[in-house]
């Protein structure tokens, strides 16, 4: 049987940490990590996704602030909210929920904020530190997605020095993060996407094999190794019948549990390791501002 990496478990003892070192910094400081939470319109998953963090947030003793503006807002009332969270003393981290409505540039968005205060890692100074900082760089702002794959990893307590790891999708969220992530690992990495010709045949050399396509349920066991190791990134709501719906990965889970050696559920998996990595950005916010 494969070892079944359980997000909920490891986030949970991440964030009984984080609990524990907000007591601390309240203890010193008198202060705790601050966190806004910005969403535009009202895109479903977004408000779960939301809902989720921000519970999780005050749960753990970062003070949050919430921000859910209309979808008909633009560009530039966007702006100045996010200036204004910029000025904030109180504000560690910012986290825009994406996608925002198509009427706002979210590159135009997302570069507003402060590198300092941009928890999600997405501004461009964070997203170069990644590139080149020394690997455990306690201060960095690491996008939470691939953060929370690569914590799954550890998890297995296995060495990941010349690993073959392929990551299936090239987004900015998790596929280019997730891959410099695993280079700093010293894995060696390859990235493909739609358009790369015989992609499975790639993947089933993979050792490490991290899936973020978003299509439910695309990859079955003839895209994996024996003894692979499968991240699933995927979150996909799929129809059963008129009435229920379920979540399921970008993997199909059934087929291909019996070949991997260990593999992430959806859910359970990838998801809740997000959120904690989203709390662990917003401390090392805090953390890097008192220099703590
Ligand atoms: N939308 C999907 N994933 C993410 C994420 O990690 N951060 C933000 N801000 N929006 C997202």
């Amino acid at each position: 049987m494969p070892h079944i990496l359980d997000g909920r478990k490891v986030s949970q003892n991440l964030k009984d940490n984080l609990k524990i070192e907000i007591e601390n910094i309240k203890y010193k400081f008198n202060k705790v990590p601050g966190l806004a939470v910005v969403q535009v319109g009202n895109v479903a998953a977004s408000s779960v996704y939301v809902k989720a963090k921000t519970k999780a947030a005050k749960e753990v003793g970062i003070n949050v602030f919430d921000y859910h503006l209309e979808e008909a807002t633009n560009q530039s009332e966007l702006i100045n909210l996010i200036n204004k969270l910029n000025n904030n003393k109180d504000v560690d981290g910012i986290l825009v929920q994406l996608p925002l409505p198509h009427t706002i540039n979210e590159e135009v968005v997302l570069n507003s904020i402060l590198p300092e205060k941009d928890a999600d890692g997405f501004h461009p100074l964070n997203v170069g530190k990644l590139s080149i900082s020394p690997k455990n760089d306690e201060h960095l702002m690491i996008p939470c997605t691939p953060y929370g794959c690569l914590l799954l990893l550890r998890e297995l307590n296995i060495n990941l020095t010349g690993k073959n790891a392929v990551v299936i999708g090239r987004s900015n969220i998790v596929g280019k993060p997730m891959a410099q992530l695993l280079l700093k690992e010293s894995c060696t990495v390859t990235t493909v996407h739609s358009k790369t010709i015989n992609i499975e045949s790639i993947c089933k050399n993979a050792d490490i094999l991290i899936v973020a396509i978003g299509k439910p349920e695309f990859v079955d066991k003839d895209w994996v190794k024996k003894g692979a190791i499968v991240i699933d990134v995927g979150i996909n709501r799929i129809k059963i019948n008129e009435e229920k719906s379920k979540l399921v990965g970008d993997v199909l889970f059934s087929d291909v549990e019996h070949k991997v050696s260990a593999i992430s559920p959806v859910p359970g998996g990838v998801g809740p390791m997000t959120i904690a990595c989203l709390l662990r950005n917003t401390t090392a916010a805090f953390k890097l501002k008192y220099n703590n």
